[in-house]
């Protein structure tokens, strides 16, 4: 067995080797939580990434399972998998893209706020893992509440000297690939062709969809609008709910993690015009961090933009925050 280990650990850096030489443009990607709901399926769609030359798979339980059975798919990406923390620092020893998905799901009846506790401390070791290893790596966060980990991240990596608050994004595609969906049922349209600008928070009346600028432009009635607003908003409950106990969005969060990292994959390559929204560090509001539009390039975000014109409705829910105080 031993024997077997060592061959697999040679052959695997054999097959690195001689896809560097190809000359392919690959990126090292670590996924931290990559045995979880999201962790799975954001692992088997990393794989699948040409951008992606090496995968490391860390959490604190079942990665050898996961890596095994990812590792067999037939596509560019070498897999390896890493158990515990004591694993940790050579999962990211190296990395060029840190996304993380650790900690645990919300359940019906509780807000991410909830998750505080628990997650905060998580991210916060993983955190000190990548200021430690991969200090230049570009970092998505996922884990709840996207709200408060972020600042939490932030704050561990200024500790570590090694803050860079391009680099480190908070994941709120998911409310931008929910208002997609949701504005092209309403308009009859493929959701492939709209964009919809969410910007914000990670969390109900945080998240501020701009429906006033969706491309291709149009209109809606105001009980189009409340109907897609609050939508958008509860669209993680929605889940919660519907899941009944079982978690919270996995799949569609790992197809939206999937569709962020690509694109911070082709901005480190130096892809032109590579534009999403992102919870980021931000001089947009009077709040130190806020999703909106973003251009990423090689340092990660190069440019925030405005929020652009507001309509009435717009402003309104922009002062949510005073409606019903500033949730997570
Ligand atoms: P899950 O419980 O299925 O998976 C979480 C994984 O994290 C588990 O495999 C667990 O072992 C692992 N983990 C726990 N502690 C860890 C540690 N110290 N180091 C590494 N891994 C660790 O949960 P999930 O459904 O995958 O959700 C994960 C997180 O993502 C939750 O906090 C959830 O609220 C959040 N989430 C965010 C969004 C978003 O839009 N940003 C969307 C959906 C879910
Ligand atoms: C989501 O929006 O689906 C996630 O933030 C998970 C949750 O708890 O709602």
């Amino acid at each position: 067995r031993t024997n077997n280990l060592k061959m697999e650990g040679s052959s695997n850096l054999r097959l690195e080797n001689c896809r560097a030489k190809g000359g392919s443009p690959g990126f090292k990607v670590a996924i931290l939580g990559a045995a979880g709901g999201i962790g799975q399926p954001l692992a088997m769609l990393m794989k699948m990434n040409p951008l992606v030359s090496v995968l490391h798979l860390y959490d604190v339980v079942n990665t050898p399972g996961v890596t095994a059975d990812i590792s067999h798919m037939d596509t560019g990406a070498v897999v390896r998998g890493f158990l515990g923390q004591q694993q940790l620092e050579d999962a990211l020893t190296g990395m060029d893209l840190v996304i993380i998905p650790a900690g645990v799901p919300r359940k019906p009846g509780m807000t991410r706020d909830d998750l505080f506790n628990i997650n905060a401390g998580i991210v916060r070791t993983l955190c000190e893992g990548i200021s430690k290893c991969c200090p230049k790596a570009i970092v998505n966060l996922i884990s709840n509440p996207v709200n408060s980990t972020v600042p939490i991240a932030a704050e561990v990596f200024k500790k570590a000297g090694t803050y860079d608050p391009r680099r480190l994004l908070g994941v709120t595609m998911l409310d931008v690939v929910r208002a997609n969906t949701f504005v092209a049922e309403v308009l009859g349209l493929d959701p492939r062709d709209i964009d919809v600008p969410v910007v914000g928070g990670h969390a109900g009346v945080t998240i501020l969809p701009l429906l006033s600028q969706v491309k291709p432009p149009c209109s809606f009635t105001q009980q189009e609008t409340e109907y897609l607003t609050s939508r958008i908003q509860n669209g993680g409950t929605e889940v919660v709910e519907a899941k009944a106990g079982a978690g919270s969005a996995t799949l569609s969060m790992a197809y939206a993690a999937v569709k962020f990292a690509d694109a911070c994959l082709r901005a480190l390559r130096g892809d032109a015009g590579v534009i999403e929204c992102a919870f980021v560090s931000s001089q947009v509001t009077e709040l130190p961090f806020f999703a909106s539009r973003v251009r990423l390039g090689r340092n990660g975000v190069e440019e925030i933009y405005p929020l652009g014109p507001l309509n009435e409705y717009e402003s309104w829910l922009g002062k949510g925050k005073e409606r019903v105080g500033w949730k997570h």
